[in-house]
């Protein structure tokens, strides 16, 4: 039996951080929205696991990747899933603020939501175990994320929402706790301005949503700052961080404007995307 589901990527429409956790991870508040540019999986029963690359970047140890944890996650909790070789069509940069990993895991878990529902395992759950961002892609497509990013409360899909996504070539060690550690206290808000997005939805943003991670990007990879200024130079309305990058993404009306604007961004040493705001993703 060959399952085929479609992984998209988010950005991230503001992030702030209000706190320290008593679990060790940090309170947030951000707009979580899927996008049109996607991964695909196939999943094929065979003998024994494996996981292949048709295409795309994936230099990630499969023992390492969560595909294979989400696999191992629910086969733990009692799924009874036959051994699968899943092909990754990766087109969404890895490491790069745009939930990739963790929307691949997503699919897996929607791949085998029969299995899990046969062991009466919860998906969430599962999610949940696997990363803060798992729990949004299960659902999508546009959230208000509060939490430590998997407290999900579902928000109007941006309308006519273009975006050019800019990822530099950056590879940043342990991405996410690394640039959590980055991060200094007195840049802490309080949610404010994450709820003022929230509140003007569908209306997309027109200026840089606040991104705390911008700050402690630029700081700590001045040479990030490249990538924001050739958007800008480009003419972008803005330029604003995903996740904790190191994508910046602008947001344009059309996507005829979205398309100049990543022909004037192209260049070495970083890769440009066009997609669609609010694209559902399927299970
Ligand atoms: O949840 P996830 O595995 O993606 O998080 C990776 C790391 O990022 C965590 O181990 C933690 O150090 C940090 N993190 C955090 N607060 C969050 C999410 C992640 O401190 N809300």
């Amino acid at each position: 039996m060959t399952r085929v589901v479609r992984a998209p990527a988010k950005i991230n429409l503001g992030l702030e951080i209000l706190g320290h956790r008593e679990d060790g991870y940090h309170e947030i508040r951000t707009i979580l929205c899927a996008i049109s540019l996607a991964d695909w999986l196939t999943f094929e029963q065979v003998d024994a696991d494996a996981i292949a690359l048709r295409s795309g970047d994936f230099d990630i140890p499969a023992s390492e990747n969560l595909i294979s944890r989400a696999l191992d996650a629910m086969r733990q909790r009692g799924a009874a899933i036959p051994p699968q070789r899943v092909t990754v069509d990766k087109a969404i940069p890895a490491a790069a603020g745009l939930g990739g990993a963790s929307s691949d895991a997503a699919a897996t878990i929607r791949a085998f939501g029969r299995e899990l529902a046969d062991a009466g395992v919860d998906s969430a759950a599962v999610a949940a175990s696997l990363g803060s961002d798992v729990p949004f892609f299960l659902d999508g497509p546009v959230a208000l994320a509060t939490g430590r990013g998997e407290v999900l409360a579902p928000l109007p899909a941006p309308t006519n929402a273009w975006g050019v996504l800019l990822t530099p070539d950056l590879i940043i060690s342990d991405k996410t706790r690394t640039m959590y550690g980055a991060v200094d206290p007195a840049w802490w808000s309080d949610g404010s301005r994450v709820g003022a997005l929230a509140r003007a939805l569908p209306e997309p943003p027109n200026e840089a949503p606040f991104n705390v991670f911008e700050r402690a990007l630029l700081t700590r990879f001045p040479e990030a700052e490249a990538a924001r200024e050739r958007l800008l130079a480009a003419e972008a309305p803005f330029a604003a961080l995903t996740g904790a990058g190191p994508t910046f993404y602008t947001l344009v009306d059309s996507e005829a404007r979205a398309r100049e604007i990543a022909e004037v961004v192209r260049g070495d040493a970083l890769t440009v995307n066009v997609a669609m705001l609010g694209v559902p993703g399927d299970a």
